[in-house]
Formats: C-alpha cells, structure tokens, sequence
C-alpha cells in the first residue's frame, strides 16, 4: 500500500468552559488517509469535524494527541514550519464570500497564493489566469471581477482554483457545498469529482449530509461526540455500517428516499453535552441498544472487516485488529 499521506493518532482538543469546565471538542480520533484517497467526516453539528479539521491544517493547536504528515511528526510546529505546511494543506470554507477581500479582484485573489509562496511572479502568476479558472470551468473573463459580482457557486469555484493553485497535497473541504442551493451543489460536487481524478487530489470532505458525503467520497468516518465511532468504505455504507448511531443516521437520510433526501437534522447539542460528562459510551444516553457496560467504559475502535473499524460494545468484531 502507497505510504500514508495523514495519520491522527489519539487527536484530542479541549477549550475552557468558563472558569473550571472544559469542552472535550475531539477525543482521541486515530485516522488515517492514504494519497489520492478522498476520505469523508460526517457527524451532525457540533461534533467536532471543524476542530479536527482545523488542527490538520494547523489552525488551532492540539491538545493531545498526535498528526503525521507524509510521515513526519507535524502536532506541533513552529511559524516557519507552520507556513511550508498551510502550502501543503489547504481548506475550503462554508462561507466563500468570507475569505475574499470585498475590493480584491478574482485575478489577485487567486494569484496571491502562488505570488506568497514564491512559485511565480506576478506577472507569471497572472498569465496562468485562464488555466487556474478554466481549471473550475471558469471564463477567464471573470479575473476582472470583484468577488460580490459573482453568485455563490461561482465564488465557491474561485475559492477552490485559489487551493488548488499552489498544488497542494491535501484539499480540506469543510462543509464547503453546505450553503449553496442543491442543483449548485450537485455541480460543485460533480467539479470536484473531476478535479481529484484529473489531479489525482487527496481530499477531506466534511459534512453532515451522509448522503453528500457518501456520494463524493472512497471512505467515510463517522464522529459523534467529538469521537470516532465508525470508519468504512463508502460503497460499504449502506450494507455493512454497524454502529447504532451510523445506522440512525442511514435511517434518517434514506427512509425519505422517494419524497427526496432529508438532510441529517441538527440536535439537541445539550444531549451531547451531557453525553461528554460521561466516562462511558457518547452515544449511550441515546442508543437503542445501550447496555450497563456503555455506561462504564468507551468503546475501543476494533476492525469489523477489510477497511471497517467500530467502537461499540454491542458489536462483536469478526477479525479483530
Ligand atoms: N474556539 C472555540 N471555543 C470554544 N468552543 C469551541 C470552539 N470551537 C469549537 N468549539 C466547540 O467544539 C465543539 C465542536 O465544534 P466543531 O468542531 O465546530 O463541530 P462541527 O464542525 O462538527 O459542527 C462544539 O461544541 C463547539 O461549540
Ligand atoms: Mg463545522
């Protein structure tokens, strides 16, 4: 198997909850991903995808834990390091419109990766222009323009040239198609596909439409609670998802299938909270098959099958790792 590109291996990040509280965000999340390999996190809100995310690209800082990249310790940098991996670590918002500024055109906006990190002038930067938006099936036209000339799928696009730009090794979406209306998003998602074909990409998508997420993605990983409760293959999802939470998840996106998809609904956040105060199971104050053991100890991740890993203590693992 080619080398790891990214391995978490007991990721952990708290934040202070007033004056003695903390909020455990992310609890020892072991994860890896393979290159060109596009791996998906889904969870509802709050769960914790954002702070993974945002610790990979170095955005906030670890608490516990550990990030390999391409095998190399990267939990904690300094500056200088930090700087040579946001080259090889870029991020995708929600929000485009957020990340542009409003008087910045299109045509600096995207050259102003490639300008920073010292892979072309300015002047080459602009001539490579049309294949950066030709790249997102832009009109090269369009680097004239100031960022709120352009609808929200078309400033998504941009965003996602600007990424691509300095040729990064890994892409992160966060919930990057989350806001755009469904037919815009389908395109986006459709680009994207494209996109790690072409460049052969390896890719984080996160979200908390499982079926977005599955549609897109080689593996899923599901979090709940700031934990992993479930990682699989993709195409595996249907049949073979094993946790109590994934499988309500399933439910909740496919029992609607033929009046259309509905979206995973965001819950009561107090409930995980709570869930968080515990020693045992997050999920076990909601789980339909909780035991009195759930209540005692967290489940350990255990391999299920080929690529298949599950931390519940109601699931028996056929071959354990
Ligand atoms: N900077 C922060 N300070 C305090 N709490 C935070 C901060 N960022 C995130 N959180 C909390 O951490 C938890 C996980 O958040 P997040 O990673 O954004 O979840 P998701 O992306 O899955 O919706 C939430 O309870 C959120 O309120
Ligand atoms: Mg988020």
């Amino acid at each position: 198997m080619a080398e790891t590109l990214l391995e978490l291996k007991g990721l952990t990040k708290t934040f202070p909850v007033g004056k003695r509280d903390v909020l455990r965000a992310v609890r020892g999340v072991d994860l890896a991903l393979n290159p060109g390999e596009c791996l998906g996190i889904v969870g509802e809100s709050g769960c914790g995808k954002s702070t993974v995310a945002r610790m990979i690209a170095q955005l906030t800082e670890v608490t516990d834990g550990h990030i390999y990249f391409e095998g190399r310790d990267v939990t904690r940098l300094s500056r200088p390091q930090r700087r040579e991996l946001w080259r090889s670590v870029q991020m995708v918002f929600q929000d485009p419109y957020s990340v542009f500024s409003p008087r910045m055109t299109v045509g600096d906006f995207l050259t102003e990766g490639l300008v920073y990190f010292g892979l072309a002038t300015r002047q080459q930067a602009r001539g490579m222009l049309p294949e950066l938006l030709g790249r997102v099936e832009l009109p090269a036209e369009l680097a004239q323009r100031l960022p709120h000339q352009l609808s929200g799928g078309q400033q998504q696009r941009v965003v996602i040239a600007r990424a691509l730009s300095i040729q990064p090794k890994l892409l992160i979406l966060d919930e990057a198609t989350s806001a755009l209306d469904v037919s815009v998003q389908r395109q986006i998602l459709k680009l994207l596909m494209r996109l790690k074909d072409e460049m052969n990409l390896t890719m984080l998508f996160i979200g908390h439409d499982l079926a977005v997420v599955r549609s897109v993605t080689d593996r899923i990983a599901v979090m709940y609670a700031g934990q992993l409760v479930e990682a699989l293959p993709s195409a595996a999802l249907r049949q073979e998802a094993s946790h109590p939470y994934t499988r309500r998840l399933l439910e909740s996106v496919f029992s609607t299938a033929d009046r259309g998809r509905k979206q995973i609904g965001i819950e009561d956040l107090s409930q995980i909270e709570k869930g968080q105060m515990l020693e045992g199971c997050p999920y076990q104050p909601r789980c339909p098959e909780a035991m009195p053991r759930c209540a005692d100890a967290c489940p350990a991740l255990a391999g299920m099958g080929p690529g298949h890993t599950v931390a519940c203590h109601a699931r028996k693992p056929g071959n354990a790792r």
